[in-house]
């Protein structure tokens, strides 16, 4: 028998639907033209595809909701607490776990605690709000992505990989006594999806250890970086997604983790830590402000469906199954012409928008005039990772300095879309693709100065 339903199939069926909207082309273009050109601030039933974001937007499943029911919404020391500490603490090894409400929580009470002004964090990549949650506390996020991350083309298994060369430079040179956090994405969103192979991570641990600096995770993507290491990393094909994620949490001296991708739930996120002192002054500051430290912001419910999701998401048919949806969408977004960073990761697949509208320069935004298009010929919603997110602009908001790219994400919820939803996105980026000028490009109107991308304004170039 050469048909494997394991190999073939996810595995789960449909169980409780929602609808989604279908909007002729005049109603896009009104919906575009009143959300300011800007997908964040379109309505969800203006959506027919939300490729958006990953974060919160998964399917749960029955056993999550049958645990649900159970939630103990006592405000100390409920039962639910105790369930997710325990799934938690098997999961990482820390003999300290702190919930919060979402993985940006964490940052602010985590680095609260742990940096001090003028301290550098060193990551492969930082996510958008750690980044910002570095710099609210004083210190710098600084960014050391291995070589290959920005050879999109390149085939390398490992481009989320921190350049290990020049983290040892930096912790050996005249910066390296203001380290104060060697901080590891994975898998790095900011830059593709990419995954950490387990020996980058062993060597930067190693190489933080040596300079007496905390080693620690921002692993919102643990169960996905652990598939991908079992699928690419030698050595690994006969470890289980589960046994390579624990290995990944005894590297660290700790992590912050938002469960609103792999934790399968819509909400929540949690701090792991070994030291107590740590422990201790993020408990304090947690409890002031994200809620007392057996709920930290979380419902009952909430904390129950997650010790449930922690686990369900290292099944290795659930990932292979995700994982393959994911690659079968590169190819068919490949084979309509369109480029893709290679290789495909799992939550995410970013397209060079550079690269399929050459005729837009920078400074008319061919990320987002691709997002955007997506949205007005498909009803496609997605952001761009370039020069409206990352670029330099002026008073006047005029670009001075580009991305080094012009991507943009579609990020793909998890046990939402059906195999059917993917190839409609393709055929539509497929479209775009016969005729690529017919993309216009765009110009600010307005902007706020912080985390620009979320709330800017917009018009189309004729
Ligand atoms: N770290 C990473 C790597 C992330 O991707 C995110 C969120 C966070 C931290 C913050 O967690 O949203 O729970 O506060 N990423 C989402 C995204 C928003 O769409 O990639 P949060």
């Amino acid at each position: 028998m050469t048909i494997d339903p394991v190999t073939m199939l996810p595995p789960y069926r449909i169980k409780v639907v929602e609808p989604i909207p279908f909007l002729d082309a005049g109603q896009r273009r009104e919906a575009m033209a009143s959300a300011g050109y800007n997908p964040f601030n379109l309505r969800a039933d203006q959506v027919t595809i939300d490729l958006l974001s990953d974060s919160g937007t998964g399917a749960t499943s029955a056993d999550q909701e049958a645990a649900a029911a159970r939630g103990d919404e006592s405000y100390a020391g409920a039962r639910s607490w105790f369930r997710f500490r325990e799934e938690i603490a098997d999961l990482t090894g820390y003999p300290h776990v702190l919930p919060v409400h979402q993985g940006r929580a964490g940052e602010r009470v985590l680095f609260g605690a742990l940096l001090k002004p003028g301290q550098i964090c060193v990551s492969n990549t930082h996510f958008d709000t750690t980044h910002a949650n570095v710099e609210l506390v004083g210190a710098q996020a600084l960014d050391l992505p291995c070589p290959e991350a920005l050879d999109f083309d390149s085939p390398a298994p490992f481009k989320g990989n921190i350049d290990l060369d020049r983290l040892a430079e930096v912790l050996a040179g005249p910066d390296g006594k203001r380290v104060g956090l060697v901080l590891m994405t994975i898998t790095n969103n900011g830059l593709g999806a990419q995954p950490v192979s387990m020996a980058n991570l062993a060597a930067a641990a190693d190489l933080a250890r040596r300079h007496g600096v905390p080693f620690f995770l921002d692993a919102a993507r643990f169960a996905e970086n652990a598939w991908l290491v079992s699928r690419r990393e030698a050595g690994y094909q006969d470890w289980t997604p589960r046994a390579i994620a624990v290995r990944a949490f005894e590297l660290a001296d700790g992590c912050v983790v938002s469960l609103k991708k792999d934790g399968l739930s819509s909400i929540g996120a949690f701090i792991g830590l070994r030291d107590a002192d740590l422990h201790a002054r993020c408990e304090a500051n947690l409890i002031a402000t994200e809620g007392f430290s057996t709920y930290g912001g979380l419902a009952g419910h909430d904390l129950e469906r997650l010790a449930v999701g922690v686990r369900e998401v290292l099944e290795p048919a659930y990932l292979q199954a995700r994982a393959a949806a994911t690659a079968r969408l590169a190819q068919m977004i490949n084979d309509a012409g369109v480029a893709t960073v290679q290789p495909a990761g799992v939550h995410a697949l970013y397209l060079n928008a550079g690269r399929l509208l050459p005729h837009l320069p920078a400074e008319r935004f061919p990320g987002h005039a691709l997002a955007c298009q997506l949205y007005l010929d498909g009803g496609i919603r997605c952001a761009e990772l370039g020069s409206l997110y990352l670029g330099t602009m002026d008073d006047d908001h005029r670009l001075v300095r580009p991305a080094p790219f012009e991507l943009v994400r579609l990020a793909i919820p998890r046990r939402v879309y059906a195999e059917e939803h993917l190839r409609y996105v393709a055929a539509v980026l497929g479209e775009i693709a016969k005729d690529p000028e017919q993309v216009t490009g765009y110009r600010i109107v307005s902007a706020p100065a912080v985390l620009r991308h979320f709330k800017v304004r917009l018009e189309p170039l004729r």
